[in-house]
């Protein structure tokens, strides 16, 4: 691999592939108490599994995914995928959100010390391992002050070796600031795509030396060319809650406006011969130098071409202007 396939989580020494795997979508379906979709539909945890392996095989070491995935499922598939290879690759999990396995339905929140520690013991059972290499917090506008605390909570797993690294799961500057103070900080989890830039959350994670790491950086598959017609019901898609941006609230599909601007890099981002989640994906690496974009999948086809990005590399400097002067940025 080449230098621009890898990258190190924060100041931790903990390498990983450029490229990470979301595990969001292999966790199944499953709900809000409203009956709000929370998961991206029906999976095939056979198909799952065999993406997981194909992921391996082609070079990817980092796989993020949260206790709340299909209420525990995603994690019990990544475990159950990566057997005897889990010490092969990091993995990322995270706490904070309620849930009842039984209903598949997700049941509030908790930011308590006391929890977190009840919610990494229930990860490290459901993924089969005797520890977290990063564990995150996961909402998203949580109380600073409690996050201190959760800081310090961390802190202390540390020294027990059952985690080796934390970050916080927000698009807030001043509270990833709040995590970005621990010592055994490594990274902020945040939106980051071509379509949704974040050059203040980008530059403080270059001011603490932390990795970014992007979630929906293919925009909930637009910028894998998905949009095109009303999302089937059991996905998040058909009835987007208010934080998805880009699916209309009606349910119909992506927003017109979303897919123009698409439309307008896709030329750009589909040059060099990637496709346009390559390019995509290529865009994030070319952005900064810290972040590692993590891609849902729920497929081998998805997971052998997002993992073929990584031979490709990202856009170059001059491609990179292209997309903004045409973004408008
Ligand atoms: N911390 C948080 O609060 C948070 C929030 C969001 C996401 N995340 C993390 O970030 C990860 C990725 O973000 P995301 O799931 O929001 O969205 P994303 O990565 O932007 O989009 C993923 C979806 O796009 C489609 N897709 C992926 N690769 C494709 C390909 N090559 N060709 C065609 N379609 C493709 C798949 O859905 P279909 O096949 O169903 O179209 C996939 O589930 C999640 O899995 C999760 O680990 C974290």
């Amino acid at each position: 691999m080449t230098h621009e396939t890898q990258r190190t989580l924060g100041r931790t020494g903990i390498d990983v592939s450029a490229l990470g795997f979301g595990c969001w979508a292999i966790g199944g379906e499953w709900q809000a108490a409203d009956g709000q979709p929370l998961g991206w539909g029906a999976v095939d945890d056979e198909e799952s599994v065999r993406a997981v392996h194909r992921a391996l095989d082609l070079g990817v070491t980092f796989f993020d995914t949260a206790d709340c995935y299909g209420t525990g499922h995603s994690e019990r598939i990544l475990g159950r995928a990566l057997g005897r290879r889990r010490d092969d690759v990091v993995v990322a999990t995270k706490w904070g959100n309620l849930f009842d396995e039984r209903t598949r339905t997700a049941d509030g929140q908790d930011d308590t010390p006391a929890h977190a520690r009840r919610a990494l013991t229930d990860s490290l059972r459901r993924l089969g391992t005797d520890h977290i290499d990063l564990y995150q917090f996961h909402l998203s506008d949580g109380d600073p002050e409690r996050a201190a605390e959760l800081r310090e909570a961390c802190e202390e797993f540390v020294r027990e070796g059952v985690v080796r690294a934390y970050a916080w799961s927000t698009d807030d500057p001043d509270r990833a600031a709040v995590f970005a103070a621990g010592e055994h900080c490594a990274a902020v989890q945040h939106t980051l795509n071509v379509l949704q830039d974040a050059p203040d959350l980008l530059a403080r994670c270059e001011e603490w030396g932390l990795a970014s790491i992007n979630r929906s950086p293919l925009a909930m598959g637009l910028l894998a060319g998905k949009g095109r017609g009303r999302p089937a019901a059991g996905d998040i898609r058909s009835r987007p809650p208010a934080w998805l941006p880009g699916y209309d609230a009606d349910g119909s599909g992506a927003d017109e406006e979303w897919l123009a601007r698409i439309d307008a890099v896709r030329d750009i981002l589909t040059s060099d011969g990637r496709t346009l989640a390559q390019g995509a994906l290529a865009w994030l690496w070319a952005r900064s130098p810290r972040t590692i974009p993590i891609p849902g999948f729920r497929t081998v086809a998805q997971a052998e071409e997002n993992a073929g990005a990584m031979a490709k590399g990202p856009l170059t400097a001059g491609q990179l202007t292209e997309v903004e002067r045409l973004l408008g940025r």
